[in-house]
């Protein structure tokens, strides 16, 4: 099914040699084989930026040397995968609570979203106040896996906060397969039911043995007769924040009794 698709993926680490993604051209370019060969027609890459430097003349370099080998990446790609479309943007680390984000070139494909994440994969207090404030600039956060945090007691009242700041939220493939742990595999599935999820997406490293997991979350979705709402997430609503347009609401995933008990398990308090 998802070979003909045309799905959309807003979050990967595709150029190359500029972050903790593909190392080489040839890495970068074996990627996105990967992904349009699971149905990815339209890949936005977004390597990691620092909020801290955005102003200042390391910013500025950071941008050129990201556009510099994202156009070799793109170049390459033309060949190769005539039928892919790459995009760029950059996924904003915000060690910086109040970022300008005027420059379109930091921005997802030049629209006034932005894909943002916390250091650490902790959640700072006053996350609510940050997303508020970007929204009255006028820009758009796109919240990278929140379903990924490890400090959240709630996940789940935390997105509802977000949401109602008007951020969108972005959960990884990975995370719904359990490729993260099982807090992430719960979170993810949590939100997906209670229908705060705008997006999915790869996150993708340019890692090989990193399988890409966008199959095994479709068939999962389908089987939970979540068909319509996995259209939503990998297809039109990527679409809708590429055209600069905020997502369209997603019907909550009802969870069938096996799969419930299934996540119930995963409940059990971890270690860490
Ligand atoms: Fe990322």
């Amino acid at each position: 099914m998802s070979a003909a698709t045309a799905w959309v993926d807003i979050h990967s680490h595709l150029v190359p040699g500029v972050d903790d993604g593909a190392r080489t051209l040839e890495d970068a370019l074996e990627s996105v084989g990967r992904m349009a060969g699971v149905g990815i027609r339209t890949i936005l890459t977004t390597p990691h930026f620092d909020a801290s430097l955005l102003s200042g003349p390391e910013g500025e370099a950071r941008i050129v040397e990201v556009e510099s080998a994202f156009e070799r990446l793109v170049e390459a790609a033309a060949d190769r995968y005539p039928e892919v479309r790459l995009l760029r943007g950059f996924e904003i680390m915000l060690d910086e609570p109040a970022p300008d984000l005027s420059d379109p070139r930091v921005r997802l494909a030049g629209t006034s979203s932005v894909l943002v994440e916390w250091p650490s994969m902790e959640v700072p207090p006053g996350t609510p106040e940050v997303l508020a404030r970007l929204r009255s600039r006028g820009w758009r956060p796109v919240v990278a896996h929140p379903e990924r945090y490890r400090t959240v007691g709630d996940i789940v009242e935390l997105a509802r906060t977000w949401r109602a700041e008007g951020a969108v939220l972005q959960v990884n493939h990975g995370s719904l397969t359990g490729g993260y742990g099982p807090r992430a595999e719960r979170g993810a599935w949590s939100l997906l039911e209670a229908g705060l999820v705008d997006c999915l997406a790869s996150d993708h490293h340019s890692r090989p043995h990193l399988a890409l997991q966008l199959d095994e979350v479709v068939e999962r979705l389908d089987a939970l007769d979540a068909s319509e709402q996995v259209k939503m997430l990998v297809r039109t609503n990527p679409l809708r924040i590429l055209d600069d347009m905020d997502p369209l609401p997603v019907r909550p995933v009802r969870m069938d009794r096996g799969w419930r008990e299934r996540l119930r398990r995963l409940i059990r308090p971890e270690a860490s």
